[in-house]
């Protein structure tokens, strides 16, 4: 009998972050197919008998190519395998899992979507950072910094004019060029960008500086991937929002 197929989003790295459904899910797999920013405690919780399989490394760089990936679920699935797919934060969102389940669908295989908590909302969460608030941000904009990871493209000249909180993942590698970008197309210079590095996590560090400064700062920083971008007045209120602090036990 054909298997069953679960894409589970793994939360952004506090384990405390994943869902009872994705747990649940977890303990009842035979095979667990992951990627790179899937925690430990995470992969705790697969029985001990089941499969692991690491699929993913860096954004765009993957142990297995994505072609392959999708042709492994099918195949642990057509084994009769009860397979989860874990992927970071949430599987719909910059995970390439609408391919996946493309993929599953065309070929017949029976999957269920069980939502992750994305880093778009949790690193600014756990920084402070509320990505809308009633007189500074109407709403968000979330878009990738990885432009060639999306064939659309994203339009900065637009983006640059908007009033409300603008959220870049992926942006690291291009971060001097996106801000030069949105101050080019009309952003100002001393726009609060907060960048959070494995937010949720021990982990976690933030830098707070200006759209104008924010490469240098992070570059000083040596803050890398991954790492939520945002930019906006909210920034302001992680001067009083700050709670969580890796270091600070009454955080967790
Ligand atoms: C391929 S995307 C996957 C996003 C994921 N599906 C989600 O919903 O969070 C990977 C990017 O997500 C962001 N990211 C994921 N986990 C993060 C974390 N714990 N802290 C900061 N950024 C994170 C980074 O921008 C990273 O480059």
């Amino acid at each position: 009998m054909t298997g069953h197929v679960y894409l589970i989003g793994a939360g952004p790295g506090d384990p405390g972050l994943l869902t009872l459904k994705a747990k649940d899910c977890l303990e009842k797999s035979s095979v667990v197919i992951y990627d790179r920013l899937v925690s430990e405690e995470i992969l705790a919780m697969v029985p001990c008998d089941a499969e692991r399989i690491y699929v993913g490394k860096a954004a765009n760089s993957h142990v297995l190519p994505q072609a392959d990936i999708d042709a492994l679920l099918v195949e642990k699935a057509r084994l009769g395998h009860t397979v989860s797919r874990l992927k970071g934060g949430d599987p719909f969102i910059f995970g390439r899992g609408g391919e996946e389940a493309e993929a599953l669908m065309s070929k017949g295989i029976s999957f269920e979507i069980i939502p992750g908590i994305s880093s778009v909302m949790a690193a600014p969460a756990y920084a402070g950072i509320p990505l809308t608030h009633r007189t500074l941000a109407a709403g968000f904009h979330v878009v990738t910094g990885h432009e060639c990871l999306h064939s659309l493209g994203t339009p900065w000249e637009v983006l640059a004019l908007s009033s409300q909180t603008l959220v870049i993942l992926m942006g690291m590698g291009h971060l001097r060029e996106i801000s030069e970008k949105l101050i080019a197309n009309g952003r100002a210079a001393d726009t609060p960008v907060a960048v959070i590095q494995w937010g949720t996590t021990l982990k976690q560090e933030v830098v707070v500086g200006t759209l104008g400064e924010i490469a240098r700062v992070v570059e000083e920083a040596r803050l890398q991937s991954p790492a939520v971008i945002v930019i906006g007045d909210v920034v302001r209120l992680r001067q009083t929002l700050r709670w969580f602090e890796p270091d600070m036990a009454w955080s967790r």
